[in-house]
C-alpha cells in the first residue's frame, strides 16, 4: 500500500483526505489512529457492499472496533426521509453512542445520506468518507455538504457537516462502470473550466495518473470550502454549470445522470457567455474536446421555456435573483447575480 496523495481541509475540525491504492485495508488503522474507537456502522449501497464491504469491516475489526453494518438500494431513490429514518434507529437499536462512528462505503448517494445520518444522530456522531466513485472522490467526500432528497426536490434537507477523514482507495475504480467514470469527469473539468486552465492543458494529455487528478480537484475544493464552508459567496463557483444541469436533472425526472447534465450545462453556460462577449472561443473548444474524450454529452435536449421554469424553482435561486458562474476564458470564471429576465436571455443564447 503506498499513500500517493494528501491534502488537508482546514473546515470544521480540520482533517485529511489521502488518495492512493489498496487504502481501504487501512480503515481501521487510519481509524484508530485518530483517537476512534468503539462501534463502527458502515453504510454501503447493494453494490458496493458486495464488493467491499468485507475488505473496511475486517480492516475495522483488526483495529478493534464493533462492526455493524446497513446496506441500502444503489441509487439515488436511497437518498430517501425513509432510509435516514431506519438508518438512525439501525443506530439506536445497537446502542450507538455520540462517540461511535460512521462509514460512508460508496458514491455520493451513500456518502451524503450517511453524513446526513450522522450529523443528526445524537446531535453528531462520528463520520468517515470512503468515497468509491470518482464523482464522490473529487467533489461530493470533501467540503461537508451532506443531504436527502424530499418529495418537493433533491437536497432540500441536509446539513453542513464535515467527516473526521476521507480514504480514497483508487483500486475501487477497476469495478467502477465506464458511464460512473465519465460522470466523475465532468466534475474533473468543471474544476479546470472554473479556475484552473492549467489543469485543462493536463487532462487533454494523456499521462496523468488518475490520483493526481483526485488531488487536484481536491486541492481546489478544499480551498474553496476554507474560504467558504457555509455556501455565501465563493463556494457557489462549485456550481458552474449546475443551474442548467439540474433543470436537464429535473426534466429528464433523474434519468440522465447528475455528471452528463453538468457536461451540458458547462456547455450551455460557456455558448451563452461568448454569445454576450464575456468568454474567449478558446474554453468553449476545450470544454468540448473534453467532454467528447470522456464520451460525456454537450447539446441540450430540452427547449429555453422549459429550461427556464424549472431554474426557478431550483433552491438556490434566493429574493428573485440567481447567481451564475460565467465562464471569461480557458479557466476563469466571474459571478453574475441576475434577475429572471436576464437568466432567460442567457439560457436563449446557450441554447441556441
Ligand atoms: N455533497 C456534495 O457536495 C455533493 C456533490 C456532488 C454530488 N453529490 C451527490 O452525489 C450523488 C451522486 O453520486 P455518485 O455519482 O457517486 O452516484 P452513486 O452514489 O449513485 O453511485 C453511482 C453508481 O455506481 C455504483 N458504484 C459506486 N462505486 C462503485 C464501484 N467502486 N464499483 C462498482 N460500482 C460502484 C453505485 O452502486 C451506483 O449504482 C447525488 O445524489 C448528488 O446529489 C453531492
Ligand atoms: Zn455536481
Amino acid at each position: 500500500m503506498t499513500v500517493t496523495k494528501r491534502i488537508e481541509v482546514n473546515a470544521g475540525k480540520p482533517y485529511s483526505v489521502k488518495i492512493g491504492k489498496g487504502l481501504l485495508d487501512k480503515t481501521g488503522e487510519e481509524a484508530k489512529a485518530l483517537g476512534l474507537d468503539g462501534k463502527a456502522l458502515i453504510i454501503s449501497d447493494d453494490n458496493v457492499a458486495a464488493l467491499y464491504i468485507e475488505k473496511v469491516s475486517a480492516s475495522l475489526k483488526e483495529a478493534g472496533f464493533e462492526v455493524f453494518s446497513f446496506v441500502i438500494p444503489h441509487g439515488e431513490g436511497s437518498k430517501s426521509a425513509e432510509n435516514l429514518i431506519a438508518i438512525l434507529e439501525f443506530a439506536a437499536e445497537n446502542s450507538f453512542s455520540r462517540t461511535d462512528t460512521f462509514f460512508a462505503l460508496g458514491g455520493g448517494v451513500v456518502g451524503d445520506l450517511c453524513g446526513f445520518a450522522a450529523s443528526v444522530y445524537m446531535r453528531g456522531a462520528n463520520f468517515v468518507q470512503l468515497p468509491t466513485t470518482l464523482l464522490a472522490a473529487v467533489d461530493s467526500s470533501v467540503g461537508g455538504k451532506t443531504a436527502i432528497d424530499l418529495q418537493a426536490g433533491k437536497n432540500l434537507a441536509g446539513a453542513f457537516y464535515q467527516p473526521k477523514f476521507v480514504l480514497c482507495d483508487t483500486d475501487t475504480f477497476d469495478t467502477l462502470p465506464d458511464e460512473e467514470f465519465s460522470n466523475g469527469m465532468a466534475e474533473v473539468i468543471k474544476y479546470g473550466m472554473f479556475c484552473d486552465g492549467e489543469f485543462l492543458d493536463i487532462l487533454t494529455e494523456n499521462n496523468t495518473d488518475i490520483e493526481s487528478i483526485i488531488a487536484r480537484c481536491v486541492q481546489i475544493k478544499a480551498k474553496v470550502v476554507e474560504a467558504d464552508e457555509f455556501d455565501k459567496g465563493e463556494r457557489m463557483f462549485l456550481n458552474f454549470g449546475h443551474t442548467v444541469a439540474h433543470a436537464v436533472e429535473n426534466l429528464s425526472s433523474y434519468t440522465t445522470p447528475h455528471g452528463s447534465a453538468v457536461a451540458i450545462g458547462m456547455a450551455v453556460i460557456t455558448k451563452a457567455a461568448i454569445a454576450m462577449g464575456k468568454c474567449e472561443n478558446e474554453a468553449l473548444e476545450i470544454l468540448i474536446e473534453l467532454l467528447k474524450k470522456y464520451k460525456l454529452p454537450f447539446e441540450c435536449p430540452y427547449g429555453v421555456d422549459e429550461v427556464f421554469e424549472v431554474t426557478l424553482k431550483d433552491k438556490k435561486n434566493a429574493h428573485g435573483k440567481i447567481t451564475l458562474v460565467i465562464p471569461t476564458g480557458k479557466g476563469e470564471s466571474v459571478l453574475q447575480k441576475c434577475d429572471y429576465n436576464e437568466l432567460k436571455e442567457i439560457i436563449t443564447l446557450g441554447l441556441k
